[in-house]
C-alpha cells in the first residue's frame, strides 16, 4: 500500500547555521534584547541591499503600525487600501484613526492603480500597497500618482523581500517599506520584520517611537548621556535571539531565493497544461517583476470547484489553503464600505485562489507527488 504523505503548504525556512549564531548571542554574555550585535549585522546587510536605513521589528504588523504612526494620522483621516490583502495592511491605519477605503485587486493580487487614483479625495492621505506573492503593481505609475496627489505612500512589503520592480528592491518605492520575517515567509526568525526608512527625515523618529517613545537608542550610541521619554511610541525593537536566526538566512537570502525559484518555475511548466483543462488560471508574474516566488498560485473560476481541489489535495496528504477572505466582506471590514466599490477582482481571487506548498526544503520527489495528484484531479474533471 502507498502511505499518503503529509506535505504542508509552508515550512518555516531553516539552513543550520541558525543555531550557531543563536548559541554565540547567548554564549557572548552581552545583551539578548535589541541594539546588539546580531540586531546591528542585520540592519546592515538589509540596509546594503536596499539601499535605505532598515529598522528591525518585532513583525511585520509593527513595522506597518510604526509607518502610520509616523504619518501623523488624525481621526477623519482616510488611506486606501486593496480589499484582498491581510489585516495588518489595514488595522495598523485604523489604529492611528484613519478610514480604509478598499480598492480592487489587479488579476496578479496587486492593488488596482486606476482605482487607486479615482479613489484619491481631499482627505485621503496615503496609499498602502501590497505587494502579493513577492510581485507588485506599476511601482513606478504608483509613486507618481501619489506625488502629484500629495499622498504617501507606504509599501507593505511583509512577502516580498528580494523582489524587484524595474530593478529596483520593493519596499524602497515609497516612504516606508514593512517587510515580515513572520514564520511563512522566505526568510524567517518566527516573529520579525523590518521597517525600511525611505524618507530619511523620519529615521531618527523611528528609532524613537520603536523604543517606547524615548531616545534609547540615541543613548546606546553615546550620542546623549541619559534617555528619556520624548514622543508617543511602542516596543518594537526585536530580540537579539531572533535577530540571531535571522542574520544567518539573511547571508544567504540569494540561495533561498533561488531555491524558491527553481520549485515555482518547475509547478509552472508542469502544472499549464492541467490548469487549461480546468479553466483555472496560473497566478502569473506581472510586467516589470523580479520576483522572489514567495507563493505559487492556482486561480479556479469557481468556489465550488476549489472547494473539490482542495479536499481531493488534502485526501492525498497535501495542504494547499486559500488566502485572504475579501476584507469588505469581513465582520469588521464591512462597515467601512462607501457603497460605490467595484471589487471584482479581488472576489475573483478569494473565491477562487489556492496556494501550492512552496518552501525551502521542499523536496523534488514531493513535488513530483503534488504535481501528480494535481494532474489527476484535472484527468478526473476532464
Ligand atoms: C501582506 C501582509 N501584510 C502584513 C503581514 C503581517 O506580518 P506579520 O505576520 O509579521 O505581522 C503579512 C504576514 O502574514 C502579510 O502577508
Amino acid at each position: 500500500m502507498i502511505e499518503t504523505p503529509d506535505i504542508p503548504f509552508s515550512r518555516p525556512c531553516f539552513l543550520g547555521p541558525e543555531l550557531d549564531y543563536v548559541r554565540q548571542a547567548v554564549e557572548s554574555g552581552g545583551t539578548l534584547a535589541g541594539g546588539g550585535l546580531f540586531n546591528k549585522t542585520c540592519e546592515r546587510i538589509l540596509g546594503e541591499r536596499l539601499g535605505s536605513p532598515a529598522l528591525l521589528t518585532t513583525s511585520g504588523t509593527h513595522a506597518l503600525e510604526l509607518a502610520a504612526m509616523l504619518l501623523d494620522l488624525k481621526d477623519g483621516d482616510e488611506i486606501i487600501a486593496p480589499s484582498f490583502t491581510f489585516v495588518s495592511s489595514v488595522n495598523a491605519f485604523l489604529l492611528r484613526g484613519a478610514r480604509p477605503r478598499f480598492v480592487d485587486n489587479d488579476r496578479f493580487g496587486n492593488i488596482d492603480l486606476d482605482q487607486v487614483e479615482a479613489a484619491i479625495t481631499p482627505k485621503t492621505r496615503a496609499v498602502a500597497v501590497v505587494h502579493y506573492a513577492g510581485n507588485s503593481c506599476d511601482m513606478e505609475r504608483l509613486a507618481k500618482i501619489c506625488r502629484a496627489r500629495g499622498v504617501a505612500l507606504v509599501e507593505d512589503a511583509a512577502q516580498s523581500l528580494g523582489a524587484r520592480y524595474s530593478g529596483k528592491p520593493l519596499g524602497t518605492f515609497g516612504a516606508f517599506g514593512c517587510v515580515s520575517f513572520h514564520d511563512t515567509k522566505n526568510l524567517t526568525c518566527g516573529e520579525g520584520g523590518a521597517l525600511i526608512v525611505n524618507d530619511r527625515d523620519k529615521l531618527a523618529r523611528a528609532e524613537i517611537l520603536r523604543e517606547k517613545g524615548t531616545n534609547r537608542s540615541q543613548f546606546l550610541q553615546g550620542l546623549v548621556d541619559k534617555y528619556t521619554w520624548i514622543d508617543v511610541g511602542s516596543s518594537y525593537v526585536l530580540s537579539e535571539l531572533n535577530a540571531a536566526y535571522l542574520l544567518a538566512q539573511l547571508e544567504r537570502i540569494d540561495a533561498i531565493t533561488e531555491a524558491r525559484g527553481k520549485i515555482w518555475k518547475r509547478y509552472r511548466e508542469e502544472l499549464a497544461a492541467s490548469a487549461r483543462g480546468l479553466g483555472a488560471e496560473l497566478l502569473d508574474t506581472p510586467p516589470g517583476c523580479t520576483p522572489n516566488y514567495h507563493a505559487f498560485g492556482i486561480v479556479f473560476a469557481s468556489p465550488g470547484v476549489r472547494a473539490k481541489f482542495i479536499a481531493h489535495m488534502k485526501s492525498r496528504g497535501v495542504t494547499t489553503p486559500f488566502h485572504y477572505v475579501a476584507l469588505h466582506t469581513s465582520p469588521y471590514g464591512k462597515k467601512f464600505l462607501m457603497g460605490k466599490e467595484s471589487l471584482a477582482n479581488c472576489m475573483r481571487l478569494s473565491d477562487g485562489l489556492v496556494r501550492l506548498p512552496i518552501f525551502h526544503g521542499l523536496g523534488d520527489d514531493e513535488q513530483t507527488y503534488i504535481i501528480k495528484e494535481i494532474r489527476n484531479f484535472a484527468d478526473k474533471r476532464a
